[in-house]
């Protein structure tokens, strides 16, 4: 997962990374980073196409990011739970999204789609030295 810079700026990450947690996800791996371009190009690449991209890349460049891998049974679609529909407007009363993303854009938060994009994601943001069971 990745803390969007909109949540990071706003001082949101103790009150994530708290939700996170109380909803039974094991944090085994965590860092305070920014994208470069390449990488947000990189890491979103499936998106490229699609007219929001160059305005999305901005914004992920645009300040720190808090990326952590996350450890639970059925992980992926109980994190998507969590966080909520991708715009906030649509998103279930008590999800992340809906309590501290701004827009469809800015939406605090990022979670993988699958366990395969999962393993992807884990390993573009982390050394096998940084990971802790
Ligand atoms: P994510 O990948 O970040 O967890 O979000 P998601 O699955 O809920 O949404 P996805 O369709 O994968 O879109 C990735 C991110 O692109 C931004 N977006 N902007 N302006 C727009 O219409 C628009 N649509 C999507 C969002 O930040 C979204 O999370
Ligand atoms: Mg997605």
């Amino acid at each position: 997962m990745m803390l969007k810079p909109d949540a990071v700026r706003a001082g949101h990450t103790g009150a994530i990374l708290s939700m996170i947690q109380n909803a039974g996800f094991k944090i085994v791996a965590m860092k305070m980073t920014q994208l470069t371009r390449a990488k947000a190009e990189a890491f979103y690449a499936v998106h490229k196409e699609r007219p929001f991209f160059g305005e999305f890349v901005d914004f992920m460049t645009s300040g720190p990011i808090v990326a952590a891998i996350l450890e639970k049974d059925n992980a992926v679609a109980d994190f998507r739970k969590l966080i909520g529909a991708t715009n906030p407007e649509e998103a279930a009363p008590g999800t992340i999204r809906k309590l501290y993303a701004k827009s469809v854009g800015e939406n605090a938060i990022h979670g993988s789609d699958s366990d395969e994009n999962a393993a992807i994601e884990a390993a573009f943001h982390f050394a096998g030295v940084e990971r802790f069971d």
